[in-house]
Formats: C-alpha cells, structure tokens, sequence
C-alpha cells in the first residue's frame, strides 16, 4: 500500500503542463470501438480510468498501439462482442459508455452497472431512458445492463433528458451516432467534455451538431472511419493546480489550458482576492495568502463544476469569513469534510449545504482520500497545513491526476509517496470508485 506524505506550509511557485482531459478520454476510448479503422488519439491523460479502459479496449479485440507516452493509435477493426472483464468494468463510472459504444458497434451490449465515487444514489435512468427511446431492449439485472437493439440497429428518436446529465448526453451520442435517422437530445448537458466527444465523432466521420449547447442533433450514419483527434486539456486538473496556488499563497503559471473552460473557476477565485491572468492557452494565479471568503453553488456547466467542490471547500478554510457551500449535483459530496476536521477545519453541513467558519489555520494529520475530488481537496489542505500529513488509500487520486506528485514537487511541494504494509489486508473493506 502507498500513502502519501506531506510536509506543508511552503506556497506553490512556478509552471506547470495540463495533461488531456480524464472525462473526455474516458468516453472517447470506448468511442474508438466504433471505428472501422485507425484512430490516432493524442493527450491521453496516463491515469488509471484510461489504463483501465484500455485493457478492456484490448480483451474485446481492439489492437492498442503506444505511441508516446500521451498518445495511442487504436485499430477496432477486429472487435467482436464478447464478454468484457468485468471486474475493471465494475470499478470504473466510465464503463457505462461502453453501452452506447457496444450498442452501436455489434447491436448489443453486456457490462456490469457502473462503479463510481460514492456521492450517494448515482442512477443510470436517463442513460436507459434514452436507450429504450432509441429502440434498445434493456434489462438490469443482478448486476448487470444487458441491452440489444431488435433489427441489429437503433434508430433516431427525440429525447428529453428529465435530468441535465453529462453520462447521459454523451451515452446517447455514441448510441445515435450509427443509429438510423435523426436523433435529437433536449435539456443535454453542455460540458467542454461533450463537445470533445462530438468533435472526435465527426472527425471520423459522424454527424453530431450542437454539442455544446442544451439541444444535441445527430444525424446516424453507417460507420465511422478512422482519424486522428487530440483530446483537450483537464479543466479539473487546472482548476486544482489554481486552487492550490491561491490556497498555499503561491503563484502558478497553469500552462495547456482553454481559458474559457476555466471562467467559472477563476471568477470565484477573484472573489476571493486571489489574482487570476488569462492567457492564450494559459493563466496566471497569484495570492498573498490573505484570502476572503465566497460562497459556491456547484451548477452544471457552465456553473461551478461539483469536481471542484471539495478542493474549493478546502481553500475556504483559509479565507477570512464565513463561508457557504451549496452542492448542487449530488446528495452527498461532503464526506472529506470529516478529514478537514481532523486538521482543525471548522465545518459544519447540512444535506447539501457545507458552512465554513474559515481563518483558522490547519494542522497535519493523518487522513483519508474518500474519493478522487476528495483526495485532491487532501492534497491541497496539507500543502497549506503545519507540520505532516500523510494521505492514504491515493489510488483514488491517481485514478484523475496524472503523475500528481512529481508535477507538485515541481512547483516546490515536500510531498513524497511511501510504502507501507496493508493491515487491512484480511478485512472486508469497502471500495468506491468515482
Ligand atoms: N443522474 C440521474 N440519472 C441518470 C444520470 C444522472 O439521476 O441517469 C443524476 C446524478 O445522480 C447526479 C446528476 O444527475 O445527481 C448529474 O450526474 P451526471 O450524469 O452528470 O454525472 P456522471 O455522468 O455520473 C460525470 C463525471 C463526474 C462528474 C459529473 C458531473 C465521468 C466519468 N464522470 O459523472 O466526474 O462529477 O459528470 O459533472 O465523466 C470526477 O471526475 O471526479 C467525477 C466524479
């Protein structure tokens, strides 16, 4: 087992490279089993969700090629429908794209209900809903989405998502992609994610117009050719870098990034006296440490994304001022709100309200990452705290954050992973995957 270790109170300074972003790889993987030839896929972000489709990519048939470290040629042409490994399947969100990808490739699909960070009920509905309205048969059972669609292939249809749902909205896509017919999606979520998945599509050739905005048109076509694509950069992955500049009153020079993607983020950061500059492709974020407080409701994009939650939460702690938090995406988004306590954070929540009384400075400790986001909020709380804090159950966080320590070592961190021997080998223990 690893953990890591944190020797904080030293501000952030320097420059640091964005890598591709995670939740558009993890949807444009299993896209590339729609291809009917080679597609080349550039800035790859290397964490373990992409890892991990990959492999699944591989067992069905797919030819994975490493170029470079960021960038793979996948060759689909010999795919065949064949039972996946579900085990990874199980512990990532993303599978759930395999439906849509497998659906449209073979006419059927088999994968296990999707895994994900533990943020209480996380319903694949919407998903099924616009499926069926496709025309798929799809039956949950025992674990499992087996879905098939009757003639061998789906057809267009007009779908109303009761929910703004990002899985749901790019699921749909990769499904009505080589649908027969017009399908168009209404109330669709409009993240920089999904316009990256639609751009991939037409670059090999589909027809997906309006990503981007609430209403999504496809026209179906026959198949998908092969193409070159470079996916764009994280927009989590830059917010966490900005945060934990303004949190440790530091100054990061936040590189390979779209701006735009990042206004919702640098707007609140401003509120809190950080200084944010915006570049071509990069930013400037500075701060002397002396921050005020804001309050932050996380709202489907273009609002404040919910995966910057914990790791805003987490630089409230250190703004001057009663701060307030309003999770707008899910039922529960607070569980590293214990860890930050065990630092001498002064929190309190209520369903989906979080109250910061910030000012008080925190102290290491020995905490847990309860999930991806909630790691990263980890992180940055023992950046900025006295003395040592060691993180543990990490594989979280490398899950969404490429090469997390040597980037932040880069930008001055004490932070070093270690080894340490698992006690809890033996135990039944829990895991949640986001
Ligand atoms: N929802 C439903 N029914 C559905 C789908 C969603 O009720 O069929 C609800 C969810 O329970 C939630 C809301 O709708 O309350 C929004 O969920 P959404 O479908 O947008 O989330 P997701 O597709 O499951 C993706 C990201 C998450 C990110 C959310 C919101 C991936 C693999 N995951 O999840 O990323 O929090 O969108 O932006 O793309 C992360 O990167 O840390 C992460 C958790």
């Amino acid at each position: 087992m690893e953990k890591y270790v944190i020797n904080g109170g030293k501000p952030l300074q320097g420059e640091v490279e964005i890598s591709g972003a995670k939740n558009a790889a993890v949807a444009i993987i299993p896209a590339a089993l729609m291809v009917d030839g080679v597609c080349r896929i550039e800035n790859i972000p290397e964490i373990s969700d992409t890892d991990m489709l990959l492999t699944i990519l591989t067992h069905l048939g797919a030819k994975v090629r490493l170029i470079n470290r960021s960038t793979i040629e996948i060759d689909s042409r010999e795919v065949r429908f064949c039972d996946a490994p579900f085990d990874l399947m199980r512990k990532i969100r993303a599978s759930y794209y395999l439906i849509g990808a497998m659906l449209s490739r073979f006419g059927h699909a088999k994968t296990t209900m999707p895994g994900g960070c533990n943020f209480g009920v996380r319903p694949i509905d919407q998903h099924i809903k616009g499926m069926t309205a496709l025309g798929a048969d799809i039956d949950v059972r025992n674990g499992f989405v087996y879905a098939d669609a009757p003639d061998g292939r789906l057809h267009g249809a007009k779908i109303y998502l009761d929910k703004v749902s990002v899985g749901a909205t790019m699921n749909i896509i990769l499904a009505a992609t080589m649908a027969s017919g017009r399908t168009i999606i209404e109330n669709a979520a409009r993240e920089p994610h999904i316009v990256d998945l639609a751009n991939f599509l037409n670059s090999m050739g589909a027809d997906v117009r309006g990503a981007g905005t609430d209403t999504i048109k496809i026209n179906g076509v026959e198949k998908l050719h092969g193409g070159s694509y470079s996916i764009i950069p994280d927009q989590i992955e830059a917010g966490t870098y900005m945060v934990a500049a303004a949190a440790t009153g530091g100054e990061i020079l936040v590189k390979n990034v779209i701006p735009k993607h990042l206004e919702c983020i640098s707007a609140k950061l401003r509120e809190t006296g950080t200084i944010v500059q915006e570049y071509e492709d990069s930013v400037l974020v500075k701060s002397n440490g002396n921050l005020r407080k804001a309050n932050v409701k996380t709202l489907p994009y273009p609002g404040f994304p919910t995966d910057m939650q914990p790791q805003m939460g987490t630089l409230l702690c250190m703004a001057n001022g009663t701060s307030v938090i309003t999770e707008g995406i899910y039922d529960n988004r607070f569980k590293y709100v214990n860890e930050l306590r065990k630092m001498g954070a002064d929190i309190q929540v209520d369903g989906r309200i979080a109250i910061i009384e910030g000012g008080n400075a925190l102290t290491g400790a020995p905490v847990m990452a309860c999930d991806l986001r909630a790691g990263a909020a980890m992180v940055i709380a023992g950046l900025c705290a006295s003395g040592t804090t060691e993180i543990e159950d990490i594989h979280f966080i490398e899950r969404g954050y490429e090469n997390f320590v040597g980037k932040l070592r880069a930008l001055g961190a004490d932070i070093s992973i270690i080894d340490f021997p698992d006690d809890t080998e033996n135990a039944d223990k829990v895991i949640s995957i986001g």
